[in-house]
């Protein structure tokens, strides 16, 4: 186990912090923040020190080849004000998935996972106490050696940054554009890996949907172009008949950890689930002919978001619109209002998912 040190003026940082009034998402940054040092095949102590900027040559490879991975999850504080993580081994198994993929070095998981639980315990008056609102945790790894040939870095810098959050959605009517012109990852690429570069892909589709009054995309395949991989940065659910289906995980989806326990719930709520490939044009005429009745999103960040319809382009590039019927997605609602249970520690915890935050 990597040892840790704690800079002396994180005490200050702690007592001068007070939680902002309104947190959205990702726009507050809590006080502290933790770093490991990767070089000469070794990893430094993790120093934990107040939050702030740090300094890196400007030729570090990550500003160049994008060589970086990162992951999110959420500390959440109980009714009897325990901050608990939901299945953070999970995280720590994509963490290391996607530095394999990256050609960088491996945290070992109990490392990742104490490096977790040091900022949650040291930041756990920070935790936001109202239903919905958590700490969220991003854990990230960055090429920083400073040559600027294309290959792999030989040094690294792990961090841990956290922030106080609420609602990721500030608006409730998701209008999604089915992206048929471009691909935000590819079979054989990246796309099962959590790293900056897809993110990066999906950019230009983001706007392209605002710019046409929409919030998100939904990705197809690269292969045929027809098939659901992703909604942006979460995966995607539809009810069908009564079931529940989701695309089948491939090598260009990211699997997430959200996803895995909506399956799960569902199933153990008696609820079937169908994984498969889903066709877009399969969905559209089940979307019109209402045998698709709604349709959710899914991810750390934003839980369980409904989709209110999603849109397709004619060829002078106007949208046509295709409304699930029901907007308000009850089951979706129902298991969410499960999950958050489940993760806020308010019912019993029948899967062994929620661990309390400990040193
Ligand atoms: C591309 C992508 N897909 C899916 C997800 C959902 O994953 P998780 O439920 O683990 O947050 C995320 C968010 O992490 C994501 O970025």
């Amino acid at each position: 186990m990597l040892n840790y040190i704690i800079n002396p003026d994180c005490t200050s940082a702690l007592k001068s912090y007070e939680l902002p009034k309104n947190l959205g998402f990702g726009e507050h940054f809590a006080p502290l923040m933790l770093s490991a040092k990767f070089k000469d095949n070794a990893w430094s102590s993790f120093l934990v020190e107040p939050f702030g900027p740090i300094s890196l040559l400007p030729s570090a490879k990550v500003f160049h080849y994008a060589q970086e991975i990162f992951e999110g999850l959420k500390v959440y504080k109980s009714p009897s004000k325990e901050a608990l993580l939901f299945r953070p081994e999970q995280n720590a198994k994509r963490f290391k998935k996607s530095a394999e993929r990256l050609a960088m070095p491996i945290l070992d998981e109990k490392d990742f996972l104490f490096s977790l639980n040091l900022m949650a315990s040291l930041l756990s008056d920070v935790i936001p106490e109202t239903s919905g609102q958590s700490l969220y945790l991003r854990p990230i790894m960055i090429a920083t050696d400073t040559i600027m040939s294309v290959r792999p870095s030989t040094e690294f810098l792990y961090m841990v940054l956290a922030s106080p959050c609420g609602d990721y959605f500030s608006s409730q009517d998701i209008g999604v554009l089915i992206e048929r012109d471009e691909i935000r990852a590819s079979s054989k690429g990246l796309g099962s890996s959590k790293t900056g570069a897809n993110y990066a892909a999906s950019l230009h589709s983001y706007k392209k949907a605002k710019d046409l009054g929409l919030s998100q995309t939904l990705w197809l395949d690269s292969k045929e172009n027809k098939y659901i991989e992703e909604l942006s940065g979460m995966n995607f659910f539809a009810l069908i008949n009564n079931e529940l289906h989701t695309p089948l995980l491939n090598d260009s989806i990211l699997e997430g950890v959200t996803r895995e326990a909506i399956i799960k719930i569902s199933r153990h709520l008696k609820i079937k689930v169908v994984e498969r490939k889903m066709d877009i044009g399969e969905l559209i005429e089940q979307i019109k002919d209402q045998r698709c009745s709604e349709a959710f999103a899914c991810g750390t960040a934003a839980v369980i978001t409904p989709l209110a319809f999603l849109s397709d382009l004619d060829e002078k590039g106007r949208r046509i619109d295709y409304e699930f019927r029901d907007k308000n997605c009850p089951l979706g609602s129902k298991i969410k209002d499960y999950l958050l249970a489940l993760q806020e520690g308010r019912i019993s915890d029948e899967f062994g998912w929620v661990s309390k935050v400990s040193l």
